[in-house]
């Protein structure tokens, strides 16, 4: 079972989630934030690498053998309810992950760096990253780069011959 862990704010995140699991054939779980703040805190608290707290969302990966985590950059970092759900995952041992990153301009690669060192804490394997650009969700063109994303995904959870 692949599942597909995103956090979206305005929904570019969601759709590129939902784009990569019509491909991949995974089962999208949102991370949702118990409370809203306003915009400054939420710069500051990814900033900061803060947690914040998030409503119940499967972090528990014994029937899952493939998780790909999609999350936007906040600050050239990751959300606070995405710290928060990284921190939270379990029985997640030798499992694979990727991670795909959604953006304005900069930063996918820090914000993926800090998923990938968080869930390899874990002792997860990493296979792959990818990022979008907010303008291309907006013009409705997510481009190759999810095309070979989806590819990494499907060979490695594919059961080995
Ligand atoms: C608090 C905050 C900080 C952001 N910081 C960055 C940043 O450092 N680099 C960047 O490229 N985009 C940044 N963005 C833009 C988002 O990554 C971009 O709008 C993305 O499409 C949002 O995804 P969503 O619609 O799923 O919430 C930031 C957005 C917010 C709300």
């Amino acid at each position: 079972m692949i599942l597909i862990v995103y956090y979206s704010w305005q929904g570019h995140t969601e759709k590129v989630a939902a784009a990569l699991a019509e491909r991949v054939g995974g089962r999208l779980e949102r991370i949702e934030p118990v409370s809203e703040v306003g915009m400054f805190r939420k710069a500051m608290m990814a900033m900061l690498g803060m947690r914040a707290a998030i409503r119940p969302v499967q972090t528990n990966l014994a029937d899952v053998d493939f998780l790909v985590v999609a999350t936007p950059v906040w600050s050239q970092k990751i959300p606070p309810y995405v710290v928060e759900y990284l921190s939270g995952v379990t029985n997640a041992a030798g499992k694979p992950f990727s991670v795909l990153v959604e953006m304005g301009g900069s930063g996918a690669e820090k914000a993926a760096a800090i998923v990938r060192k968080s869930l390899e804490a874990k002792g997860m394997r990493f296979v792959s990253s990818a990022s979008t650009l907010e303008s291309e969700v907006d013009a409705g063109r997510l481009g190759p780069a999810i095309e070979e994303f989806a590819r990494t995904i499907a060979q490695a959870a594919a059961p080995a011959a």
